[in-house]
Protein backbone atom coordinates (compact mmCIF):
# COMPACT_ATOMS: atom_id res chain seq x y z
CA UNK A 1 0.00 0.00 0.00
CA UNK A 2 1.54 3.16 -1.05
CA UNK A 3 1.49 6.00 1.46
CA UNK A 4 0.11 9.85 0.80
CA UNK A 5 3.21 12.21 1.56
CA UNK A 6 1.47 14.40 4.07
CA UNK A 7 4.61 17.08 3.24
CA UNK A 8 7.23 15.62 5.06
CA UNK A 9 5.88 11.78 6.55
CA UNK A 10 3.63 9.29 5.32
CA UNK A 11 -0.10 8.53 5.73
CA UNK A 12 -0.87 4.91 5.28
CA UNK A 13 -4.26 3.80 4.69
CA UNK A 14 -5.43 -0.06 4.53
CA UNK A 15 -4.62 -2.76 6.83
CA UNK A 16 -2.04 -2.56 9.10
CA UNK A 17 -0.17 -5.95 8.27
CA UNK A 18 1.02 -4.69 4.94
CA UNK A 19 1.94 -1.33 5.96
CA UNK A 20 3.13 -0.96 9.54
CA UNK A 21 6.00 -3.93 9.36
CA UNK A 22 7.85 -2.73 6.46
CA UNK A 23 8.00 0.93 8.03
CA UNK A 24 8.89 -0.48 11.20
CA UNK A 25 12.16 -2.27 10.06
CA UNK A 26 13.27 1.13 8.08
CA UNK A 27 13.28 2.50 11.35
CA UNK A 28 16.01 2.29 14.77
CA UNK A 29 13.42 3.30 17.79
CA UNK A 30 14.16 1.96 21.20
CA UNK A 31 11.07 1.46 23.80
CA UNK A 32 7.94 2.28 22.59
CA UNK A 33 4.70 3.11 24.33
CA UNK A 34 1.15 2.81 23.54
CA UNK A 35 -1.09 5.24 24.32
CA UNK A 36 -5.02 4.37 24.70
CA UNK A 37 -8.22 4.77 26.19
CA UNK A 38 -10.47 2.27 28.16
CA UNK A 39 -12.16 1.16 24.82
CA UNK A 40 -9.32 1.52 22.61
CA UNK A 41 -7.43 -0.82 24.96
CA UNK A 42 -9.86 -3.72 25.13
CA UNK A 43 -10.70 -3.14 21.57
CA UNK A 44 -7.90 -2.00 19.65
CA UNK A 45 -4.74 -3.27 21.23
CA UNK A 46 -4.99 -6.82 20.47
CA UNK A 47 -6.01 -5.97 16.67
CA UNK A 48 -2.82 -3.38 16.45
CA UNK A 49 -0.24 -5.87 18.17
CA UNK A 50 -1.15 -8.75 16.34
CA UNK A 51 -1.09 -6.94 12.82
CA UNK A 52 1.99 -4.87 13.73
CA UNK A 53 3.76 -7.56 15.16
CA UNK A 54 4.71 -5.90 17.96
CA UNK A 55 5.45 -7.65 21.19
CA UNK A 56 2.57 -8.07 23.38
CA UNK A 57 4.22 -6.70 26.48
CA UNK A 58 4.43 -3.33 25.45
CA UNK A 59 3.95 -0.61 28.42
CA UNK A 60 0.29 1.54 27.56
CA UNK A 61 -0.45 5.00 29.24
CA UNK A 62 -4.10 4.29 29.85
CA UNK A 63 -6.38 7.21 29.62
CA UNK A 64 -10.09 7.27 30.90
CA UNK A 65 -12.31 7.62 27.83
CA UNK A 66 -13.99 10.92 26.61
CA UNK A 67 -13.43 14.61 25.86
CA UNK A 68 -14.02 15.29 29.38
CA UNK A 69 -10.20 13.66 29.77
CA UNK A 70 -8.27 15.85 27.45
CA UNK A 71 -6.83 17.84 30.30
CA UNK A 72 -3.98 18.31 32.40
CA UNK A 73 -4.07 15.65 34.69
CA UNK A 74 -4.13 13.03 32.02
CA UNK A 75 -1.35 15.12 30.12
CA UNK A 76 0.13 14.66 33.43
CA UNK A 77 -0.60 10.64 33.79
CA UNK A 78 0.74 9.98 30.76
CA UNK A 79 3.94 11.76 31.45
CA UNK A 80 4.22 9.86 34.42
CA UNK A 81 4.30 6.47 32.31
CA UNK A 82 6.83 7.93 30.24
CA UNK A 83 9.27 8.85 33.25
CA UNK A 84 8.53 5.05 34.63
CA UNK A 85 9.20 3.70 31.38
CA UNK A 86 12.16 5.79 31.03
CA UNK A 87 11.50 6.99 27.26
CA UNK A 88 14.24 8.82 25.93
CA UNK A 89 14.69 10.80 22.38
CA UNK A 90 15.22 7.65 20.72
CA UNK A 91 11.56 6.05 21.57
CA UNK A 92 8.34 5.71 19.89
CA UNK A 93 5.32 7.05 21.01
CA UNK A 94 2.04 4.86 19.36
CA UNK A 95 -1.29 6.94 19.97
CA UNK A 96 -4.14 4.32 19.53
CA UNK A 97 -7.44 5.83 19.89
CA UNK A 98 -9.56 8.59 18.48
CA UNK A 99 -8.58 12.65 18.24
CA UNK A 100 -8.60 12.54 21.75
CA UNK A 101 -6.10 10.33 22.39
CA UNK A 102 -4.45 11.63 19.22
CA UNK A 103 -4.26 14.99 20.13
CA UNK A 104 -3.45 13.93 24.33
CA UNK A 105 -0.87 11.53 23.46
CA UNK A 106 0.87 13.44 20.49
CA UNK A 107 0.90 16.61 23.05
CA UNK A 108 2.95 14.11 25.13
CA UNK A 109 4.72 13.10 23.20
CA UNK A 110 5.99 16.72 21.93
CA UNK A 111 6.73 18.07 24.78
CA UNK A 112 8.74 14.93 26.21
CA UNK A 113 12.08 15.85 26.78
CA UNK A 114 11.18 18.10 23.84
CA UNK A 115 9.82 15.70 21.81
CA UNK A 116 9.83 12.35 20.88
CA UNK A 117 8.73 10.34 17.59
CA UNK A 118 5.17 9.37 17.70
CA UNK A 119 2.36 7.70 14.89
CA UNK A 120 -1.22 8.14 14.97
CA UNK A 121 -2.62 5.29 14.82
CA UNK A 122 -6.44 6.57 14.44
CA UNK A 123 -9.33 4.46 15.33
CA UNK A 124 -12.13 6.71 14.96
CA UNK A 125 -13.59 7.79 11.41
CA UNK A 126 -13.15 11.11 12.58
CA UNK A 127 -9.49 10.98 13.71
CA UNK A 128 -8.76 8.64 10.36
CA UNK A 129 -9.84 11.70 8.17
CA UNK A 130 -9.30 14.41 10.36
CA UNK A 131 -7.74 14.96 13.47
CA UNK A 132 -5.05 12.54 12.78
CA UNK A 133 -3.82 14.59 9.74
CA UNK A 134 -2.08 18.44 10.11
CA UNK A 135 -0.38 17.92 13.47
CA UNK A 136 -2.01 20.45 15.66
CA UNK A 137 -2.43 18.69 19.17
CA UNK A 138 -3.32 20.11 22.49
CA UNK A 139 -5.51 19.39 24.94
CA UNK A 140 -8.65 21.35 26.92
CA UNK A 141 -7.67 24.01 29.72
CA UNK A 142 -10.29 25.51 32.35
CA UNK A 143 -13.28 24.35 30.02
CA UNK A 144 -11.90 25.79 26.64
CA UNK A 145 -11.28 23.30 24.09
CA UNK A 146 -7.79 22.97 22.37
CA UNK A 147 -6.59 25.84 24.87
CA UNK A 148 -2.95 24.61 25.12
CA UNK A 149 -1.48 22.66 22.41
CA UNK A 150 1.41 22.64 19.61
CA UNK A 151 1.82 22.21 16.12
CA UNK A 152 4.22 19.03 15.44
CA UNK A 153 3.93 16.06 13.10
CA UNK A 154 3.91 12.44 13.59
CA UNK A 155 6.36 10.29 11.88
CA UNK A 156 3.13 8.87 10.25
CA UNK A 157 0.10 7.94 10.16
CA UNK A 158 -1.70 4.32 9.84
CA UNK A 159 -5.14 4.64 9.21
CA UNK A 160 -6.55 0.74 8.80
CA UNK A 161 -10.56 0.52 8.33
CA UNK A 162 -10.65 -2.39 10.17
CA UNK A 163 -10.14 -0.19 13.16
CA UNK A 164 -14.00 1.00 12.31
CA UNK A 165 -15.79 -2.60 12.86
CA UNK A 166 -15.45 -2.02 16.64
CA UNK A 167 -16.37 1.82 16.83
CA UNK A 168 -19.79 2.60 18.17
CA UNK A 169 -22.35 3.45 14.94
CA UNK A 170 -23.52 7.39 17.43
CA UNK A 171 -19.09 7.79 16.56
CA UNK A 172 -19.66 6.54 13.17
CA UNK A 173 -22.22 8.64 12.07
CA UNK A 174 -20.55 11.81 13.60
CA UNK A 175 -17.30 10.61 11.80
CA UNK A 176 -19.50 11.24 8.57
CA UNK A 177 -19.82 14.70 9.22
CA UNK A 178 -16.40 15.47 8.02
CA UNK A 179 -16.47 13.08 4.99
CA UNK A 180 -19.72 15.05 4.14
CA UNK A 181 -17.67 18.47 4.66
CA UNK A 182 -14.49 17.17 2.68
CA UNK A 183 -16.05 16.20 -0.20
CA UNK A 184 -18.00 19.21 -0.50
CA UNK A 185 -14.71 21.74 -0.02
CA UNK A 186 -12.70 19.86 -2.35
CA UNK A 187 -13.98 16.75 -3.97
CA UNK A 188 -17.34 16.72 -6.33
CA UNK A 189 -16.29 12.92 -7.18
CA UNK A 190 -16.54 11.72 -3.45
CA UNK A 191 -19.81 13.66 -3.16
CA UNK A 192 -21.25 12.07 -5.89
CA UNK A 193 -20.08 8.58 -4.66
CA UNK A 194 -21.71 9.52 -0.81
CA UNK A 195 -24.51 10.00 -2.81
CA UNK A 196 -24.86 6.89 -4.22
CA UNK A 197 -23.69 4.77 -1.57
CA UNK A 198 -26.48 6.46 0.11
CA UNK A 199 -25.34 7.74 3.13
CA UNK A 200 -27.73 6.19 5.57
CA UNK A 201 -26.33 3.02 4.16
CA UNK A 202 -23.19 4.41 5.25
CA UNK A 203 -23.98 5.78 8.16
CA UNK A 204 -25.66 2.28 9.37
CA UNK A 205 -22.81 0.79 9.01
CA UNK A 206 -20.66 -1.85 9.31
CA UNK A 207 -18.78 -2.39 5.96
CA UNK A 208 -17.11 1.06 4.51
CA UNK A 209 -16.44 0.90 1.15
CA UNK A 210 -13.16 0.84 -0.07
CA UNK A 211 -11.28 4.50 -1.77
CA UNK A 212 -13.68 6.30 0.39
CA UNK A 213 -11.63 6.74 3.09
CA UNK A 214 -8.74 7.51 0.73
CA UNK A 215 -10.73 10.17 -0.81
CA UNK A 216 -11.67 11.70 2.47
CA UNK A 217 -8.13 11.78 3.44
CA UNK A 218 -6.74 13.14 0.24
CA UNK A 219 -8.84 16.25 0.67
CA UNK A 220 -7.69 16.87 4.08
CA UNK A 221 -4.31 16.44 3.26
CA UNK A 222 -4.05 18.49 0.42
CA UNK A 223 -5.10 21.70 2.51
CA UNK A 224 -2.86 21.09 5.43
CA UNK A 225 0.06 20.50 2.99
CA UNK A 226 -1.13 23.97 1.37
CA UNK A 227 -1.60 25.69 4.50
CA UNK A 228 0.46 23.99 7.55
CA UNK A 229 0.20 27.04 9.79
CA UNK A 230 -3.38 27.99 9.01
CA UNK A 231 -2.89 31.26 7.83
CA UNK A 232 -5.17 30.93 4.92
CA UNK A 233 -6.89 27.99 2.80
CA UNK A 234 -6.89 25.66 6.17
CA UNK A 235 -9.86 27.86 7.55
CA UNK A 236 -12.06 25.95 4.45
CA UNK A 237 -12.03 22.80 7.40
CA UNK A 238 -13.90 24.92 9.71
CA UNK A 239 -16.87 24.97 7.18
CA UNK A 240 -20.68 24.60 9.42
CA UNK A 241 -17.85 24.63 12.05
CA UNK A 242 -18.89 28.24 13.21
CA UNK A 243 -23.09 27.19 13.88
CA UNK A 244 -21.63 24.01 14.45
CA UNK A 245 -19.58 24.98 17.56
CA UNK A 246 -21.77 26.75 18.80
CA UNK A 247 -24.56 24.35 18.92
CA UNK A 248 -22.28 21.92 20.42
CA UNK A 249 -21.70 24.07 22.95
CA UNK A 250 -25.21 25.18 23.50
CA UNK A 251 -26.38 21.42 23.90
CA UNK A 252 -23.34 20.17 26.13
CA UNK A 253 -25.23 21.13 28.65
CA UNK A 254 -28.32 19.93 27.80
CA UNK A 255 -30.14 16.58 28.81
CA UNK A 256 -28.93 15.08 25.63
CA UNK A 257 -25.55 16.93 24.36
CA UNK A 258 -25.22 16.76 20.61
CA UNK A 259 -22.39 14.75 18.41
CA UNK A 260 -19.85 16.60 17.27
CA UNK A 261 -20.71 15.45 13.77
CA UNK A 262 -24.29 16.58 14.13
CA UNK A 263 -23.98 19.83 15.02
CA UNK A 264 -21.93 20.52 12.03
CA UNK A 265 -24.47 18.63 10.48
CA UNK A 266 -26.60 20.84 11.20
CA UNK A 267 -24.03 23.68 11.01
CA UNK A 268 -23.28 22.91 7.04
CA UNK A 269 -26.85 23.30 6.46
CA UNK A 270 -27.58 27.02 8.00
CA UNK A 271 -23.82 28.04 6.44
CA UNK A 272 -24.71 26.72 3.18
CA UNK A 273 -28.18 28.23 3.40
CA UNK A 274 -26.79 31.73 4.36
CA UNK A 275 -24.04 31.50 1.46
CA UNK A 276 -26.31 30.09 -1.13
CA UNK A 277 -29.28 30.76 -0.15
CA UNK A 278 -32.48 28.01 -0.50
CA UNK A 279 -31.45 26.68 -3.90
CA UNK A 280 -30.25 23.30 -5.02
CA UNK A 281 -27.12 22.86 -3.70
CA UNK A 282 -28.19 24.05 0.12
CA UNK A 283 -30.98 21.50 -0.56
CA UNK A 284 -28.55 18.76 -1.59
CA UNK A 285 -26.19 19.56 1.68
CA UNK A 286 -29.84 19.20 3.69
CA UNK A 287 -30.94 15.54 2.47
CA UNK A 288 -27.66 14.52 3.09
CA UNK A 289 -27.04 15.84 6.62
CA UNK A 290 -30.52 14.57 7.13
CA UNK A 291 -30.07 11.19 5.99
CA UNK A 292 -27.10 10.93 8.67
CA UNK A 293 -28.81 12.55 11.47
CA UNK A 294 -31.93 13.47 11.05
CA UNK A 295 -33.59 16.83 12.58
CA UNK A 296 -32.97 18.08 15.63
CA UNK A 297 -34.84 21.39 16.07
CA UNK A 298 -33.13 24.52 17.08
CA UNK A 299 -35.21 25.81 19.77
CA UNK A 300 -36.15 29.30 19.09
CA UNK A 301 -35.44 30.03 23.12
CA UNK A 302 -31.68 29.28 22.15
CA UNK A 303 -30.62 31.29 19.24
CA UNK A 304 -29.82 34.64 21.49
CA UNK A 305 -27.26 32.50 23.38
CA UNK A 306 -26.10 30.48 20.03
CA UNK A 307 -25.67 34.45 18.63
CA UNK A 308 -23.05 35.20 21.70
CA UNK A 309 -21.33 32.45 21.47
CA UNK A 310 -21.00 32.72 17.96
CA UNK A 311 -19.32 36.27 18.44
CA UNK A 312 -17.02 34.46 20.23
CA UNK A 313 -15.49 32.46 17.79
CA UNK A 314 -12.07 32.73 17.35
CA UNK A 315 -12.13 33.08 13.13
CA UNK A 316 -13.88 36.43 14.10
CA UNK A 317 -12.21 39.60 12.84
CA UNK A 318 -12.78 43.47 13.69
CA UNK A 319 -15.87 42.43 15.69
CA UNK A 320 -17.29 40.60 12.20
CA UNK A 321 -19.06 37.12 12.75
CA UNK A 322 -17.52 35.09 9.48
CA UNK A 323 -17.82 31.74 8.81
CA UNK A 324 -16.01 30.48 5.90
CA UNK A 325 -17.58 28.13 2.99
CA UNK A 326 -16.70 26.93 -0.05
CA UNK A 327 -16.34 28.69 -3.18
CA UNK A 328 -17.25 27.86 -6.87
CA UNK A 329 -14.16 25.80 -7.62
CA UNK A 330 -12.73 22.75 -5.40
CA UNK A 331 -10.77 23.81 -3.05
CA UNK A 332 -11.63 27.42 -2.85
CA UNK A 333 -12.37 29.38 0.22
CA UNK A 334 -14.94 32.46 0.55
CA UNK A 335 -15.98 34.05 3.95
CA UNK A 336 -19.29 35.06 4.53
CA UNK A 337 -19.93 37.63 7.09
CA UNK A 338 -23.00 36.40 9.74
CA UNK A 339 -25.85 38.90 11.30
CA UNK A 340 -27.87 37.67 14.22
CA UNK A 341 -31.18 38.26 11.81
CA UNK A 342 -29.13 36.14 9.69
CA UNK A 343 -28.25 33.05 11.81
CA UNK A 344 -31.75 33.02 12.69
CA UNK A 345 -33.36 32.76 9.25
CA UNK A 346 -30.83 30.12 8.82
CA UNK A 347 -32.38 28.07 11.94
CA UNK A 348 -35.59 28.52 10.78
CA UNK A 349 -34.37 27.36 7.48
CA UNK A 350 -33.14 24.14 8.57
CA UNK A 351 -36.25 23.84 11.35
CA UNK A 352 -38.74 23.70 8.68
CA UNK A 353 -36.59 20.99 6.53
CA UNK A 354 -38.86 17.54 5.91
N1 LIG B 1 -5.95 17.66 15.79
C1 LIG B 1 -6.88 17.99 14.94
O1 LIG B 1 -6.61 18.54 13.86
C2 LIG B 1 -8.30 17.65 15.27
C3 LIG B 1 -9.29 17.73 14.28
C4 LIG B 1 -10.58 17.38 14.61
C5 LIG B 1 -10.89 16.97 15.90
N2 LIG B 1 -9.90 16.91 16.84
C6 LIG B 1 -10.18 16.46 18.21
O2 LIG B 1 -10.63 15.12 18.16
C7 LIG B 1 -11.41 14.86 19.33
C8 LIG B 1 -12.60 14.01 18.94
O3 LIG B 1 -12.14 12.80 18.41
P1 LIG B 1 -13.08 11.51 18.25
O4 LIG B 1 -14.37 11.92 17.67
O5 LIG B 1 -12.28 10.47 17.59
O6 LIG B 1 -13.42 11.15 19.77
P2 LIG B 1 -12.79 10.16 20.85
O7 LIG B 1 -11.34 10.06 20.71
O8 LIG B 1 -13.33 10.58 22.16
O9 LIG B 1 -13.43 8.73 20.45
C9 LIG B 1 -14.84 8.58 20.54
C10 LIG B 1 -15.22 7.37 21.38
O10 LIG B 1 -15.01 6.18 20.63
C11 LIG B 1 -14.20 5.28 21.36
N3 LIG B 1 -13.45 4.53 20.37
C12 LIG B 1 -12.49 5.03 19.57
N4 LIG B 1 -12.12 4.13 18.65
C13 LIG B 1 -12.84 3.02 18.89
C14 LIG B 1 -12.92 1.76 18.24
N5 LIG B 1 -12.24 1.51 17.12
N6 LIG B 1 -13.76 0.84 18.76
C15 LIG B 1 -14.51 1.14 19.85
N7 LIG B 1 -14.51 2.32 20.48
C16 LIG B 1 -13.69 3.27 19.99
C17 LIG B 1 -13.42 6.14 22.29
O11 LIG B 1 -12.98 5.42 23.42
C18 LIG B 1 -14.42 7.21 22.66
O12 LIG B 1 -15.28 6.75 23.66
C19 LIG B 1 -11.74 16.21 19.92
O13 LIG B 1 -11.02 16.39 21.10
C20 LIG B 1 -11.30 17.20 18.87
O14 LIG B 1 -10.85 18.41 19.44
C21 LIG B 1 -8.63 17.24 16.53
ZN1 LIG C 1 -15.19 18.79 13.05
Amino acid sequence: VAPFDAGGYPVFCGDLRETFPGWWQSRRYGAVLIVADDNTLRDCRPVFLEKSGLPPGLPVALLPAGEVHKTLTSAEAVWKVMLEARLDRRALVVNLGGGVVGDLGGFCAATWKRGVDFVQAPTTLLAMTDASIGGKLGIDFQGIKNAVGVFRNPVAVFADPDFLDTLPEAERRSGLAEVIKHALIGEPALWARLQGEGLSRLAAGPAFPPGLLEASIAVKLRIVREDPQEEGLRALLNYGHTVGHALESFFLNSERPQSHGAAVGTGLVVESYLAWGPGARTAEVASAVLEVFGRRPVPEAAFARLWELMEQDKKNRDGLVRAAVPGEEPFSLRWIGLSRGGLESGLRFYNLLR
